[in-house]
This record gives C-alpha cells, structure tokens and sequence, in this order.
C-alpha cells in the first residue's frame, strides 16, 4: 500500500473511489480546482496495482463569518470497502491535517461535515481524531439527512509579519495563471480521452 499526495492526473481515479462510496459526488470541477489550488493537502492511498483505493481532498477556504481568517477543509474522505478497518483513513487524515497545518496560509481550524447517521466515520473523527461537535446542520445534504458540522482547532504562534505575507501570498496573478493553464491541460487530456 502506497500512501502519496493526490495529483490532478489522479482525478479521474480519485472520482471512481468517491462514486463506490458516497453519495455525495461533487462536479468534476469542483476536484479539479481543489486539485489544482491546493495541490499539497489531498492525499490517496494505492494498492500494489496501483489502484486507488481511498483519499481524503481538502481545501483552505475563508471563514464564514471571519473572512480575515482561513479555514482547512476536509470535503471528502472514503476508503473502498475490502480496505477498510486498516487505518488508512486515519492515516490519510493525519497527512492531511500535517500538510494544512505546516503550509503557507495559517489556518484557525479545520472543519468537516459528517452525516448524522454515519457512525464509522463520527468515531473516526471524535473518538480517534480529536474533531469537535460545533453544530448541527439540519437537512445539509440532498437527501435530507442533519449533518454535524465539526471542527479540529489549530493552535500555533502567530507572527504579525507572516500573517501579512501568507495573506498576499495566496491568490497572486501567477497562481492563477498556473492554475488556468492547468485546468486547459486537463480539459485537453479529458477530450482526448
Ligand atoms: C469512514 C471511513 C472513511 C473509515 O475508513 P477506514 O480506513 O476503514 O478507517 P480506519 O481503519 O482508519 O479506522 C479508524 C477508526 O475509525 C472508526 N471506524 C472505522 N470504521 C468503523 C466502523 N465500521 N464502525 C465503527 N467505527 C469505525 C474506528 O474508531 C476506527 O478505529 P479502530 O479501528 O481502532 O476501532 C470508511 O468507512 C468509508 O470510506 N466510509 C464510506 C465513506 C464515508 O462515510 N466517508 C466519510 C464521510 S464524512
């Protein structure tokens, strides 16, 4: 079992594991500008055939209420099933939260919403991962189903002059490029098929 970084070239793959396990499947778009924004904190694990077999895709977006502040997400985690109970979604969760805790942007917290009914992924969290109940989110996902909004607080030193340099830092007109210019390859690859 190989545990790596998740690469736009991965995407596709990425996709098929997220359609055996969840019913929440986001628009190709919406992984790929994960992808490509944040390329350094979603992680996959492959097996020896290189088949990708579970990942864990975040993001860092500003705080709802505080858009000074940033804010790690984790949009989507799952772990094909004659995988599981092997410790890869702790372990891909724990890469994830030490990439968006060591990166550039200083994050106050990292948040997920996990369904209310869903008992093995609210033990993961709670009970072996430290994430916090924050609040109830009632029919948040498309069927009907209260999510648990939850959320790991980070605490480090914050030093006035980095935070300056991490906030310019994140969209400047070369990241934008870099990332049009990515999502063209892609559409390019994805036609060709
Ligand atoms: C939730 C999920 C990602 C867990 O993946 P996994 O690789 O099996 O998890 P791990 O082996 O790392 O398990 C870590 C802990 O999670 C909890 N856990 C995992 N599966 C569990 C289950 N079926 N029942 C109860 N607790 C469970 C346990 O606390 C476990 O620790 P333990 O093995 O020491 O008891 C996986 O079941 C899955 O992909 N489910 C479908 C998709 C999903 O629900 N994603 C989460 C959306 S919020």
């Amino acid at each position: 079992m190989n545990i790596r970084r998740a690469e736009a070239a991965d995407l596709l793959n990425i996709l098929k594991c997220n359609l055996h396990n969840l019913p929440e499947n986001y628009p190709m778009r919406f992984w790929t500008y994960s992808a490509l924004i944040w390329p350094e904190i979603s992680f996959l694990a492959e097996n020896e055939d290189g088949k990708v077999v579970g990942y864990v895709l975040c993001s860092i977006e500003r705080a709802e209420k505080f858009p000074h502040q940033w804010v790690g997400h984790i949009n989507s985690l799952s772990v094909l099933r004659p995988y599981r109970r092997m410790g890869l979604a702790r372990q891909l969760m724990d890469m994830a939260k030490d990439a968006l805790i060591r990166g550039t942007i200083l994050i106050e917290y990292i948040q997920l919403h996990v369904r209310k009914s869903n008992r093995a992924a609210l033990s993961l969290y709670r009970d072996k991962l430290g994430y916090k109940h924050h609040r109830l989110e009632a029919k948040y996902y498309g069927d009907g189903e209260d999510a648990y909004s939850m959320r790991l607080p980070v605490t480090y030193m914050k030093h006035p002059q980095t935070w300056v340099a991490v906030s310019y830092h994140y969209v400047t007109d070369n990241t934008l490029q870099l990332a049009r210019r990515a999502v063209a390859q892609l559409r390019r690859k994805l036609a060709k098929g």
